[in-house]
């Protein structure tokens, strides 16, 4: 075997305010410590194309766009992401983290306004074609995630907007997505303080890395 280590593209998932963006700052600060490169991104974003429709699907009202439209301007911010920044990376043997990725749009998109999950996994397979070799679903009561997103409130509200019931209904698609894609997701208690979920994030990663080199 060669000397070359292989890229590796690990997302985090789960409701809003569940412990996402903290968690993959932990992980990436971690695994950057053992000297390997890592590049820590998020979506919609992470590119400065894609950070563009970003600001266009996460601020107005929320009727802004038609779910079908929606679903295009994730997967085009997903597309520029790809090209500019995640493929690059996995290409020199970096880690990419990545805060959300098509997990969001099957539940966001695929459930929120109606079915569209057959929409939203033609996109997929059209325009990404790609799953991540690593998902950390971060799984946390509806009413818990909900007062943690609350109290850092922005200017980003558009899907903040949506309550409680919702919230709800999403930790369940989240859960079932665990299930349909047992092999790739991993769901990790987030109800637990930051450095103990930081730490099983660190051990599963690490098992996958040490899999990845065996
Ligand atoms: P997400 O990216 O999933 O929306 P964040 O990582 O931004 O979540 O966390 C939301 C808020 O909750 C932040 O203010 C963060 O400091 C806090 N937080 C994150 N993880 C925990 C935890 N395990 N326990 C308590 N508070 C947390
Ligand atoms: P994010 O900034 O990760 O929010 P948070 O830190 O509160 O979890 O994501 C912004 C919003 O975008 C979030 O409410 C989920 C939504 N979203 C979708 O609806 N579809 C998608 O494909 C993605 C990636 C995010």
């Amino acid at each position: 075997m060669s000397g070359r280590v292989a890229g590796i593209f690990v997302t985090f998932e789960g409701i809003d305010g569940s412990g996402k963006s903290t968690q993959a700052r932990r992980l990436a600060e971690a695994l950057a410590a053992t000297g390997r490169e890592v590049v820590l991104t998020r979506e919609p974003g992470g590119s400065p194309g894609a950070e563009e429709i970003r600001a266009l699907l996460l601020q107005g009202e929320a009727d802004r766009w038609s779910p079908e439209t929606e679903c295009l301007l994730f997967t085009a911010a997903r597309r520029d992401h790809m090209e500019k920044r995640v493929l690059p990376a996995l290409a020199r043997g970096a880690v990419v983290i990545s805060d959300r990725f098509a997990d969001s749009t099957r539940l966001y998109q695929g459930i929120t306004r109606g079915d569209l999950r057959g929409l939203v996994d033609k996109l997929h397979a059209l325009m990404i074609g790609r799953e991540p070799d690593l998902t950390l679903l971060i799984d946390i009561d509806p009413t818990v995630g909900l007062e943690r997103a609350f109290a850092r409130k922005g200017s980003e509200e558009r899907f903040e907007n949506m309550g409680q019931a919702m919230q709800a209904r999403m930790r369940e698609g989240f859960l079932a997505l665990a299930a349909e894609f047992s092999e790739r997701i991993r769901v990790i208690d987030g109800a637990r303080d930051p450095d103990s979920v930081a730490a099983e994030v660190l051990a599963t990663v690490g098992a996958r890395l040490d899999g990845a080199r065996a």
